[in-house]
């Protein structure tokens, strides 16, 4: 990846950057809590105060953060100094000029289950998702399964129902979900895309944990996408992340070295400690007590957890 390499002179040595933070079992003292909240847009920060649930606003504080992280660390750009906008559609992105140094920096996040994740790319355009293999809360398998029929096609339809037992039907269904919005947030389209569109050809059936998957393939409008890539990761036994890797973005641009990434090694996971999250950070705010007490007063996750991810 030459680009990366390009910034070494600025002491970035990284390829592909895959990251992982566990945001499920992260109880942040006051003290992190409020650091945290100090080094983030001041938008993010009301609308990280805003959730209802403490798991919520640990999801997407840790995305805030891992973003900074990865635009300071690898763009150099001091952490102050970021602005981040978000596209019509939501989808963040680097609104400082760029200086050609990583001129196509192309990055997301997901949050879900016990992680918060992060895929980042000098030149690809990138998209994650991370789902969490479950029951559904309210319903039956069956019965969930038939809300979401429209969601996937008959080909995948037919891999999920002769998976196993319901725990690997489950498994396989949320691999696709993964795989599909993976594909969704790459794009940036968010919701209103017709997801009978594309279709996943998953390769191998069983993922191994700790390996990463560069086979799946996905067809688009009945043809065999060759200019997307997907890797897919078990980060334990039951969190599936799908990164989707693409060129639509970037034909013409960097001639050559786009079919050069799509086809490079994949990478594993790095998980993050909230100490790394915060290692390059600049404050951007003053401390505010409140939005301790704010945060200390959330219930952890709704009682009676709502199991489907819609
Ligand atoms: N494209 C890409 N990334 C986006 C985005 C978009 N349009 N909008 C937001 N994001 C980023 C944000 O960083 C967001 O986190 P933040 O708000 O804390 O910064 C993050 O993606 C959320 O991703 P994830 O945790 O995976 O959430 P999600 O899976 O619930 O939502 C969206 C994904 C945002 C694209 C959602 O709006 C959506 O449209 N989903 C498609 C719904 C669907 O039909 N799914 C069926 C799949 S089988
Ligand atoms: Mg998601």
């Amino acid at each position: 990846m030459k680009l990366w390499k390009e910034a070494a002179g600025l002491g970035c040595k990284m390829e592909g950057v895959r990251w992982a933070f566990g945001c499920g079992p992260w109880r942040p003292r006051c003290s992190e809590w409020l650091l945290a909240a100090r080094c983030v847009q001041d938008e993010e920060r009301e609308r990280i105060g805003r959730f209802i649930f403490a798991k919520d606003a640990k999801a997407a504080m840790s995305g805030r953060l891992m973003i900074r992280k990865l635009i300071a660390e690898k763009m150099k750009i001091p952490w102050n100094e970021i602005q981040l906008k978000r596209t019509i559609k939501g989808k963040p992105f680097l609104a400082n000029p760029v200086l050609n140094i990583i001129p196509n920096l192309n990055f997301n996040i997901s949050h879900q289950g016990d992680y918060t994740v992060l895929a980042a790319e000098p030149i690809l355009q990138v998209g994650v998702d991370i789902m969490k293999t479950d029951f559904p809360g309210s319903t039956s398998v069956a019965e969930f399964f038939r809300i979401m029929k429209r969601q996937f096609t008959d080909h995948e339809w037919n891999t999920i129902h002769t998976a196993g037992d319901e725990w690997e039907k489950l498994d396989i269904f949320y691999r696709y979900w993964a795989l599909k919005e993976s594909f969704i947030k790459a794009v940036g389209i968010g919701v209103g895309f017709d997801l009978q569109r594309i279709e996943f050809h998953v390769s191998p059936l069983h993922l191994q944990e700790g390996h990463v998957h560069k086979e799946t393939i996905m067809f688009l409008d009945g043809e065999e996408e060759k200019t997307w890539a997907f890797e897919e990761t078990m980060l334990d036994d039951r969190h599936h992340v799908a990164v989707a890797l693409g060129k639509q973005d970037t034909i013409g641009k960097y001639p050559g070295e786009v079919q050069e990434n799509i086809n490079e090694e994949p990478s594993q996971f790095i998980l993050l400690t909230y100490q790394d999250l915060t290692s390059s950070a600049i404050t951007m705010a003053p401390e505010d007590p409140m939005y301790w007490r704010n945060f200390e007063a959330k219930e952890e996750k709704p009682s009676r957890q709502r199991k489907m991810p819609v």
